[in-house]
């Protein structure tokens, strides 16, 4: 079918303006631990390289998740049943989703992602390639809780959420963000999540200081974006990139580590660095199935099936709501 014959996409657009990036930047770089929101990496150049990172060598993620949607595609089918709508939080390139849609073919696709111009890209060449998908777009900053358009159907809503994205959220934060998936849900709704488990500490050091230093460029990139979006005075080359396994809390935690004593202007406040000082900007959690499972209990989920790769790397899970949680909706259906 020809381009032309695919549904023109209209995006919804709930996009944080630049003032909310602008006082969450002030905000963070305030606290004692200076810290930046992970959600902030992806202007133009941070998309780019993001899917660059996925190419890479040393990041396991992208190609064990997609191996594991690849081999299991027809079981997912299958548990998700049909007609479902698919919701998937920070679609980015919708590569994955791609994996999943001539096996499950869903009456409709909702990527969510705060990137715009990277969300209508990705949406419009879905849009072309699977002409009979109704596909709508909406960018938002879905971490927090907002107002999902109301798209009236019979459908079973599924909330698609790939990439061990949950795991930049601490244990808490991902309780309440599972909890509002939930809640957009409906009572037959479902999540397919994927999550990255834990392993050798030496494999996660790798996955997150590559050889070809894509991953600090990712890292230091946040800077640039400041410095452009927020009229801020960074100097790229006073900031190392930095990344460990911190196995108290279970996660690999990014930094961008001040190289000098310096101070630096954003939006017109001056914020200073001891030599040695970080800006924390990243968390990814990494954790045990059994753990996880618990996790997803606590926001009301209860576990239907799992998928892992031989390697134990990579897990991807579909659960239901729970019977209390169901019960939410028993009057609203
Ligand atoms: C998109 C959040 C899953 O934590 O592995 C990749 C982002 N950061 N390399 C991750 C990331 C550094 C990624 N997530």
């Amino acid at each position: 079918m020809m381009a032309s014959d695919a549904m023109p996409v209209r995006l919804i657009d709930l996009a944080p303006a630049v003032a909310d990036f602008r006082s969450e930047v002030l905000v963070g770089l305030s606290r004692p631990q200076k810290s930046l929101s992970p959600k902030f990496f992806y202007d133009g150049e941070g998309c780019r390289l993001f899917e660059a990172i996925c190419d890479l060598p040393e990041y396991y993620l992208t190609r064990t998740e997609m191996h594991i949607l690849t081999r299991h595609a027809g079981d997912i089918a299958t548990a998700l049943g049909a007609p479902v709508t698919l919701i998937e939080l920070g679609s980015g390139s919708s590569r994955k989703v791609r994996l999943l849609l001539d096996a499950v073919r869903p009456r409709r696709y909702v990527p969510l992602d705060i990137a715009r111009d990277h969300l209508f890209a990705s949406a419009s060449a879905i849009a072309r390639d699977y002409p009979w998908l109704d596909v709508r777009p909406i960018c938002v900053d879905y971490s927090h809780p907002f107002e999902f358009p109301d798209i009236a159907d019979d459908s079973r809503r599924i909330a698609f959420f790939p990439g061990s994205s949950i795991g930049n959220f601490a244990p808490d934060e991902a309780v309440a963000l599972l909890r509002s998936v939930a809640s957009l849900l409906g009572r037959d709704g479902g999540l397919l999540i994927g999550y990255d488990l834990k392993k050798d500490p030496a494999v996660l050091h790798r996955a997150y200081n590559d050889a070809a230093g894509l991953t600090a460029a990712f890292n230091l990139n946040l800077l640039r974006r400041i410095n452009r979006e927020l009229e801020g005075d960074f100097e790229l080359g006073r900031f190392d990139h930095s990344a460990h396994f911190a196995s108290d809390d279970g996660r690999v935690e990014m930094h961008l580590v001040s190289r000098v004593d310096q101070v630096v202007g954003v939006s017109g406040q001056l914020f200073k660095f001891a030599a040695g000082e970080s800006i924390h900007t990243e968390n990814s959690y990494k954790y045990g199935m059994d753990q996880f499972v618990g996790l997803a209990a606590n926001a009301g989920f209860r576990p239907l099936q799992t998928w892992t790769d031989a390697g134990r790397l990579f897990c991807v899970q579909l659960f239901g709501l729970d019977d209390s949680r169901a019960g939410l909706f028993a009057d609203a259906t």
